[in-house]
């Protein structure tokens, strides 16, 4: 089939399976990617216009975040230029209980594009394709906020949603909020991808203060920094963020993927066994 449908961030978490699932349905889509051909870059607006040309749908993650300075600026000019040359819907991927996230969705709404928002909370893959990965590896895990609750979502499931809603016109003009099936906290997490993964891992409940102190004696860049700080402070703990969601369930007509279940099938590709020496 034609390339109609460009996928930004086509090599990332839920792109690159967006794309996966396109090309089961026999879809060629377009990847949106700095080493794509045409190549698509956040950082240069010359490289959009080629990355759009002929393209009806798309699906849109932005790097690193919507919450960061930028981000709606940059999610403006795209979604005017798509209107420009001609691109019939876009589904923007976004984040529960973020406001610059909604304001992002906002533009998208407003267009006049055909649009399905996928709205979606923490993703399981953070612990093996992500910032929560290195910790696990390292065998000691210190964070904040231990005890709160948060519907962590499988990225196979986002992106088996993104791509039903893609080809599905009646999904159109809906945000769907795309969480896991249960609420689950930091430390349950760790004592499961302890027992799947067979490692002892250590887990230590510190302050959000120790949590970003440890991360700029890391010499974690300050942008990092603060985008994770933001997502701590303002995002974990917001009580739009501590739901579950059943739309997963609706739109795909399965139960959505638990985190023991992802812990379970993430363990066997042994991410987790590659132990790191301290
Ligand atoms: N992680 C979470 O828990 C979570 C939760 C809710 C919402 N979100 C949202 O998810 C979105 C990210 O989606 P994701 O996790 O699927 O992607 P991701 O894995 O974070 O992103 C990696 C993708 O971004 C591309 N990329 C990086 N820098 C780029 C640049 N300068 N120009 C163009 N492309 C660039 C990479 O492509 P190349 O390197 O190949 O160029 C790759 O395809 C964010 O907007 C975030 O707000 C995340």
């Amino acid at each position: 089939m034609k390339t109609e449908i460009l996928v930004i961030g086509g090599t990332g978490k839920t792109g690159r399976r967006v794309v996966e699932q396109l090309q089961n349905k026999g879809i060629e889509p377009r990847v949106g990617s700095r080493n794509a051909s045409p190549s698509f870059d956040w950082d240069q607006k010359d490289t959009w216009i080629h990355a759009l040309a002929g393209i009806e749908q798309m699906y849109v993650t932005y790097y690193p975040d919507l919450a960061v300075p930028g981000a709606k600026k940059s999610i403006e000019s795209l979604t005017y230029l798509a209107k420009e040359l001609g691109v019939k819907k876009m589904v923007l991927l976004s984040g529960k209980g973020e406001a610059e996230a909604e304001a992002c969705e906002k533009i998208v709404m407003d267009s006049g594009l055909d649009y399905t928002i996928v709205r979606a909370s923490w993703f399981n893959q953070n612990w093996s394709e992500s910032f929560f990965l290195d910790p696990i590896l390292s065998g000691e895990v210190a964070l904040p906020m231990s005890d709160v609750l948060i519907p962590f979502v499988d990225a196979n499931d986002i992106a088996e949603v993104a791509a039903t809603v893609l080809l599905n016109d009646s999904y159109n003009g809906k945000i769907i909020e795309v969480t896991g099936p249960e609420l689950i906290t930091f430390k349950e997490i760790i004592n499961i991808i302890s027992k799947t993964s067979n490692r002892n891992l250590n887990f230590y409940d510190i302050t959000l203060e120790q949590y970003i102190e440890g991360m700029k004696k890391m010499q974690i860049p300050n942008d990092v920094v603060w985008l994770i700080e933001y997502l701590f402070s303002h995002v974990l703990t917001n009580p739009k963020n501590q739901q579950v969601a059943t739309d997963i369930e609706d739109v795909l007509g399965r139960k959505a993927t638990t985190f023991l279940e992802y812990a379970k099938k993430t363990a066997k590709t042994g991410i987790w066994s590659q132990v790191k020496i301290k």
